[in-house]
């Protein structure tokens, strides 16, 4: 016997700090599902390991905000996550999480191991810190102004708005998003892997990689062609895996160190001490399949680790995909734009295999996509209902009508249809092997096509008088096409599969049970029923509502500052004015001089509001002025004030106004 070909295929650990949606699905978790349950099927040794990504800033954040200590943040979402992954069939050999015991332990040797060979660079710098919160501000702790696209609440690690992958130090005029202050700068020592020094090695790991999806090998060659910079392996955070070595209290692995060893960790928890024969037999299939915001950690940065510990083997492939959309806008957790994986249980319970196709048939693999509920529906009720579902149903029909429900005899004639049926496999061999999944659940759905036709073709129901020899045959056949369609799209729809495995009254085949004989004559099938139903329209018009009410258009809405004293806004002084001079201030496209009455005086204040107001507008207005604030200069004139200014996130201004003819001079507070 041949030795089976091993595979570790890995999706991407998730971060533990919310529940997850259609977009995690579509962008590693379906993909690897089908690909595991596809070797699986053909006899392969795979294991299949994800879990949940629990350090980092992004869960310190969440924590914060909902007043909780981060593990039991990530406890709560962990339990939550491995619900829904398991409900919707994602079919992991284990589901582990990175603030177990053992990945510390083994993140913390790794790292150790790199650091006994010498291969991290010791750097004191100087980095942001926020004095009032004694933290560093690292990621996702500070933002500020995006340098390639001007955006405002651009992170210290990225850019959501244009995608720049960025550092603290780009951002213009940073912020820190604790408290909202300015932050100063702190001396600090950190541990960098020197990228730029061991780019060569990445390239000559990649030169062979031309099989890649070209979004995956594309991004690369682009951060290749910037030249890679050191990367600090450590942050100043207390969340997280201690750093281990000397002088480095305080400090915690930088979260893409660590989390990526989180696949060895998943590894060695499933498997024991014989977790090397996955890790370091170059025998074995390395796969890890992400979203493409993990490119770059997945393709240059964890092979790179890798190599500079020594005997792991590299990822043979990284088949990243791009992201999903949803009605046409980008999902986002903040805004509630997302179509939940436990809410969706909750309205179409038993519908995991609906959603999947609909969301296997719009995969992101090559650009990004859009799910759309009228799509869902459409799918639905067009493809699994009228092609899938009808025929099925039409074959146990037609066998309890003629048959009994008994498997007729037949002659064995049915060779064209089987060579149609098995170069379909071969199709979906083909492109479940290269990371084309909706083209390969399109072949699926083509066998159900052939079985309809075959059917339609030899119209067995006004026959059975004449010739039911014949029609014996037509029916075999048609049963084993059914057969074999369980077995087919088991990787993409495993509860459809197994629910015709139940029709069929047999145990679970696999792949190599491919055949057109695989039901004999004389077995005795169960009922009809209907494996699909439609979804009519107001279901579907529930849903959009939904989504529409659900949405809330703050996410760019800043959080609340930091909560003062009394006394603190006692020393604000606004009163009532009025405008009595207004113009605009040469060369200035912002600034509007205005001479305002104050109740106290008359004096010249400069407002930024030209975009929004013209000096005709503004003349005569009761406005409400901060009239302590310290004397400005800007564009060569005193500002003796300033106008209060209503701003959304837009950068859209609106004049503060008191609602009735109240006297100048009269006190807001
Ligand atoms: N938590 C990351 C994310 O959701 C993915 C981590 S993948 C791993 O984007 F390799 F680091 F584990
Ligand atoms: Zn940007």
């Amino acid at each position: 016997m041949s030795k089976r070909k091993k595979h570790l295929v890995t999706s991407a650990l998730i971060y533990a700090n919310g529940p997850i949606h259609i977009g995690h699905l579509a962008g590693c978790y379906i993909p690897s599902d089908i690909y595991v349950r596809y070797l699986r099927s053909i006899g392969d040794d795979v294991k299949f390991i994800s879990g949940t990504d629990e350090h980092g800033v992004p869960i310190t954040i969440k924590a914060r905000n909902e007043k909780k200590k981060p593990k039991e943040v990530v406890d709560y979402y962990y339990s939550q996550i491995k619900k829904d992954f398991e409900e919707f069939g994602i079919s992991f050999d284990i589901f582990s999480r990175t603030s177990n015991e053992l990945h510390h332990k083994t993140s913390s040797e790794f790292f150790k191991e790199l650091h006994n060979n010498s291969v991290f660079v010791e750097k004191e710098s100087s980095q942001y810190y926020d004095e009032a919160e004694n933290q560093f501000l690292s990621d996702r702790y500070i933002k500020g102004e995006c340098p390639s696209c001007s955006y405002e609440a651009a992170y210290g690690d990225q850019c959501e708005k244009c995608g720049s992958s960025l550092s603290p130090s780009d951002l213009k005029n940073p912020v820190s998003t604790l408290s909202n202050n300015k932050p100063i700068m702190k001396k600090t020592k950190n541990w960098y892997l020197p990228m730029d020094k061991l780019q060569g090695k990445i390239e000559n790991y990649l030169e062979d990689k031309s099989n890649w999806k070209s979004n995956v090998i594309g991004q690369c060659n682009s951060w290749l062609k910037e030249g890679l910079k050191p990367r600090a392996m450590t942050r100043d955070l207390d969340w997280g895996v201690k750093v281990p070595v000397e002088n480095a209290e305080g400090k915690v692995l930088y979260v893409w160190f660590d989390a990526p060893i989180g696949y060895i960790t998943a590894t060695k928890e499933l498997i024991g001490d014989n977790w090397e024969d996955y890790w370091k037999d170059k025998d074995t299939n390395l796969v890890h399949f992400i979203g493409k915001d993990n490119i770059v950690f997945h393709c240059i940065i964890f092979p790179m680790m890798l190599i500079e510990h020594g005997e792991f083997i590299l990822p043979k492939n990284v088949p990243a995909n791009e992201f999903m959309n949803l009605e046409g806008e980008k999902i986002s957790t903040s805004r509630n734009w997302a179509v939940w994986l436990n809410e969706y249980l909750n309205d179409f319970p038993g519908m995991q295999d609906e959603l999947r196709y609909c969301l296997i048939t719009n995969l992101p693999e090559s650009k990004d996509s859009d799910f759309t509920w009228r799509d869902f529906q459409a799918k639905n009720n067009n493809e699994l209902v009228s092609i899938v579902g009808n025929y099925v149903n039409r074959v146990f029909v037609l066998t309890e009508k003629f048959f009994n429900r008994k498997v007729p005899i037949s002659s064995g004639k049915n060779e064209t249809l089987i060579k149609e049926l098995g170069s379909l496999k071969i199709s979906i061999e083909n492109s479940v092997s290269n990371f084309k999944f909706r083209e390969a659940m399109s072949y699926v759905i083509d066998v159900a096509r052939l079985g309809n036709k075959y059917l339609t073709d030899n119209e067995p129901w006004k026959k059975y008088k004449d010739n039911p020899k014949f029609v014996s045959e037509v029916i075999y056949n048609s049963i084993q096409v059914v057969a074999n369609l369980a077995i087919l799209c088991h990787p993409f729809l495993p509860h459809t599969s197994n629910k015709i495995f139940e029709l069929l009254n047999i145990k679970r085949l696999d792949w190599k049970s491919f055949s057109g004989n695989i039901v004999s004559s004389g077995h005795e099938i169960n009922d009809s029923t209907h494996i699909f139903s439609r979804i009519e329209d107001s279901v579907i018009d529930n849903q959009i509502e939904k989504l529409n009410k659900s949405k809330q258009k703050n996410d760019n809405i800043m959080p609340q500052k930091k909560v003062i004293e009394f006394d603190d806004f006692s020393k604000v002084d606004i009163r009532i004015g009025t405008v009595i001079e207004a113009e605009k201030v040469p060369k200035s496209n912002k600034l509007l001089k205005l001479k305002v009455n104050t109740g106290i005086d008359e004096r010249i204040i400069l407002s930024g509001i030209s975009k929004f107001y013209s000096p005709e507008q503004i003349m005569n207005k009761k406005v409400m002025v901060l009239i302590n604030l310290k004397a400005r200069k800007m564009m060569g004139y005193e500002s003796e004030g300033m106008l209060l200014l209503a701003e959304d996130s837009d950068g859209n201004l609106s004049l503060m106004q008191p609602d009735s003819n109240i006297t100048d001079g009269s006190i807001v507070a």
